[in-house]
This record gives C-alpha cells, structure tokens and sequence, in this order.
C-alpha cells in the first residue's frame, strides 16, 4: 500500500480531531485534546517538521494547507472553551446552591427632600383653590426687592432683610443694584406688571440673607409667596382662603388668630397663627406655653405697590401673604433645627 501523502495525512488528522473534541467533556479531556493534537509534540506539529522533506512546490501547497487547519482547529478549540464554560454556569446555577426562590435584595432607592415634600403640600393646597404656581428669578434687582414693594432705599424697613448684594457693573449707566432675593415678595411686582387682574398665584422659591445661621436661621431658604388681586377683594378673603390652608396641612380641627404685624408692602399687615396642634392650645414646650404658633405673614397689599405696578388702587385690591415651608415642615414633622435641612445627613434624610 502506498504511503498516504501529507495531504491525505493532514485531512485524516483535521477529521479525527473533530471528533475527538465534540467527546471532550471536560476542561481537562480539552487539554489533553490540545497537547495531542497542537502541541509541540502534537500531531499537526509533528506532520509539519516534515515538510521539509517534500519538493519545494508541494512544500508551497501543503504548507498552506496545513496553516489552514491548524487554525481551524485553534477555532474549534476556543469555541468548545466557552461552550463548556457556559454550561458549566448553568450547571452551578441548577445545581450549586443558588435558591432562585429567595426573594431579591431591596435596592436603596432616593426619596424626596423633606423640603420638596413639604412645598408639594404647600403648593396642593392653594391650586386645590384655583391658585396658580409660578417661579422666579433668584438673583434679582433691588426694584423687585425693594422698591416696588413700598421700600425705598433709606427706608428703615430693610433692615428686616439682611442682603447679600452681587457685585456688578451696569453697562446701561442705570446703575441698578443687583442683589439675591431676601425673599419671594418681589415676585408680586413681576406677576403684576406682566398680568391682569385676576390674579392668583403661589410663587416658591429660595431666599438669601447675609446672617449666621442657627437651629431656627439660615443663610439660605424656601418661601412661598402668595398673591390674589381682583375687584372687591376683602380681609374676610385672605381669612378664608388662609383658614383653608392652614387646617389642610395641620388638621381640620385647627384654629387661627391674627395679629397686627408691619410689612411695608400690605395695609393693613398680620401675622397668623395656628392654634397649637401638639397640646391643642394648652401650652407646651412646642408653643412655648402660649398655646399658639405663628406660622406666616400677610395683608392687604399697599395701594402704593398697586399703583407703582400700573393698577388703580380704587379698582383694585388684593392679598398677600409669605412662609417659610422649613418651618412649617418643622412643625408638623417635629425637626428641631433648620440647619439639618442642608447638611445632607442621610440619617435625617432616610427618615422622611
Ligand atoms: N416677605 C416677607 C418676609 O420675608 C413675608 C411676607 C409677609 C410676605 C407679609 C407677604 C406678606 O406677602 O403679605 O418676611
């Protein structure tokens, strides 16, 4: 019998190592696959350090030849790899221990900042009254702030408001000062000047003031701002519309009482309290003994703010009011210092 060429040797090695590794069930039965048949004394590596024996054409055809199945079997080699490396995860998945059943790990999810939840309260409660919600600006023009509010400069009134001036150069040589809102009042002016009677509205916002914090002041903070301006609009309404409020954050067995207060930009100007929701009006640590806690300020709004916005103060007439919903979320939740609202303590903020 003649002796088979290398081409035929090579066909019958590419064949034989096919069916070899389809039975190869193990990382190790692979191994041994490889050293048999690529290895440096393999059988493919053993056949082609005979090629120098052959005639120089045939060298040029087998050798090619011969690359081309040793790479093939490379292939083949790697896919076998993974397959079995696949199975084997799935093996260890039904077998291994792994309960599938177990009910999964609960994943640490974000809640809302006390703040948001107490604003969304806040804010519910006025468009529950045909209120409107609108923002503004946070840097803002002493105009705003001030003077359209029935504050103008040398008014010994803005001494209530510690300012935090931003330094700027007005290239329109108005020289108007820009400044960071003390508070959201000066909105009422922007809503006017832009609008028609009849206006309702609620504007939140953050609110700066140049002075040291502690557990009831902060240099920065949220209030809500509210205006309603429209023909014949009386104190029985800002009563009203306040009551309504104050019993859909802190209950409807609630009372209020207004005080006398001073704002330039509301005549006549009150503070309002709640009855006390912790001792019901008994005295407390909550209240201070006094049965009572204030809890905003309000009024009806200056005829000079009316007429600086282009409003006939004989037309029209309004009310306003402002709070501070850290504070309100204070109360009701029990945080005994604003400052915890800001430093982002998880452990303050996973209760909520
Ligand atoms: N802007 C006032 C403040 O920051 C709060 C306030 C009081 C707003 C009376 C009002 C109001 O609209 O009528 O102290």
């Amino acid at each position: 019998m003649p002796k088979p060429s290398l081409l035929e040797q090579l066909n019958y090695i590419a064949k034989e190592a096919d069916s070899q590794l389809e039975s190869a069930a193990s990382e190790a039965d692979i191994e041994s696959w490889r050293v048999a048949y690529l290895g440096r004394q393999g059988r493919l590596t053993m056949l082609l350090r005979n090629l120098s024996s052959l005639p120089i054409d045939d060298r040029r055809v087998v050798g090619l030849e011969a690359n081309r199945v040793k790479k093939l079997l490379e292939e083949k080699l790697n896919g076998r790899q993974q397959a079995l490396k696949e199975a084997g995860y799935s093996r260890s998945l039904l077998e291994g221990g792994i309960d599938i059943t177990l009910p999964g790990r609960p994943m640490a999810i974000g809640r809302l900042h006390p703040t948001t939840r107490i604003l969304r309260e806040i804010l519910e409660a006025f468009t529950s009254m045909g209120f409107s919600v609108l923002e503004g600006p946070e840097v803002e023009w002493e105009h705003y702030n001030f003077d359209a509010l029935n504050i103008p400069s040398e008014h010994p009134a803005r001494d209530m408001w510690d300012t935090l001036w931003v330094d700027w150069a007005d290239p329109s040589s108005q020289e108007r000062n820009m400044l960071m809102r003390t508070h959201t009042s000066p909105m009422q002016a922007r809503v006017m000047e832009n609008n028609e009677p009849p206006i309702r509205v609620v504007v939140p916002g953050k609110c700066y003031r140049y002075e040291a914090s502690d557990a009831t002041h902060e240099w920065h903070f949220y209030q809500v701002e509210g205006l309603a301006v429209d023909t014949g609009i009386t104190f029985a309404d800002l009563k009203g519309t306040l009551y309504q409020f104050a019993k859909r954050i802190f209950g409807q067995d609630r009372q209020i009482r207004f005080r006398c207060d001073y704002f330039p930009f509301v005549e006549p100007g009150v503070d309002m309290s709640i009855d006390c929701f912790s001792c019901n009006g008994k005295g407390c640590r909550i209240c201070k003994e006094s049965g009572w806690i204030e809890i905003l300020g309000a009024g009806m709004v200056h005829p000079n703010v009316l007429q600086g916005v282009g409003y006939d103060p004989k037309k029209y007439t309004g009310f306003a009011f402002g709070m501070g919903p850290e504070r309100i979320a204070m109360l009701k939740y029990g945080i005994d210092d604003i400052r915890h609202f800001y430093t982002n303590d998880l452990r303050f903020l996973n209760q909520v």
